[in-house]
């Protein structure tokens, strides 16, 4: 593949899915239909747990996020696994038709799950929308904003004096003067091509 960073190209936002138990930051979703109730599709990576809890429930929520949306949000959803923390500790968030959205976000979209499809990585979940309401008329982030702005956007600080390699995929942040031969982010598992030195 010569260079698939034009697939940045495609516009996608990005959002705060949730859905009972967990949830997570994904760029992955489309409207797939019109009307009054909209199909949504959300592709959630096998490996993640908020794919476990999208099996198993039959309601998600997409909270949309704007350009000024608080790092901790995207660093809590986007870069930590609900195995290990409960990332609705420290966001603040609002209780719509039973699930959690982000109170500081432009506005959200609730979803029953009606299919769902399966491939080796992901699991391709559609779901109906069956409430939505926008909190704030702001710019959305875009996920090639993101990418662009990671570091103004995650407030990256990388320690003084010390190099870094960033993972230009999710933002992890690797501390060393040179990445491990087979390397992998531990977080998204793109491979050290990824990776850029600060
Ligand atoms: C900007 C950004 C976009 C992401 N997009 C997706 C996505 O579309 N689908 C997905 O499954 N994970 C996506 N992720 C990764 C998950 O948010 C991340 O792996 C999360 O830690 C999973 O948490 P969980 O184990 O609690 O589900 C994205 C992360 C970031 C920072």
């Amino acid at each position: 593949m010569k260079n698939k960073k034009i697939t940045r190209k495609i516009t996608q936002g990005v959002y705060v899915l949730t859905t009972d138990g967990g949830g997570c930051i994904v760029d992955a979703v489309s409207q797939i239909s019109g009307g009054d109730q909209p199909l949504i599709s959300v592709a959630v990576m096998k490996k993640n747990y908020t794919n476990e809890l999208m099996h198993r429930n039959k309601t998600f929520s997409l909270s949309v996020l704007g350009i000024k949306a608080n790092s901790d949000i995207i660093k809590t959803f986007g870069l930590k696994s609900m195995r290990d923390i409960n990332k609705f500790e420290n966001i603040k968030t609002n209780e719509i038709e039973n699930l959690k959205v982000i109170d500081n976000s432009l506005g959200y979209m609730i979803c029953e799950t009606v299919d769902s499809i399966e491939n080796e990585t992901h699991t391709l979940f559609i779901g109906k929308l069956i409430e939505a309401d926008v909190y704030k008329e702001e710019e959305a982030m875009s996920y090639s904003y993101y990418q662009e702005h990671k570091d103004k956007v995650l407030k990256v600080k990388t320690e003084n004096g010390k190099t870094a390699f960033i993972c230009m995929a999710c933002g992890y942040i690797y501390y060393g003067d040179e990445l491990p031969e087979h390397f992998k982010c531990p977080i998204c598992g793109v491979s050290k091509e990824y990776f850029e030195k600060k």
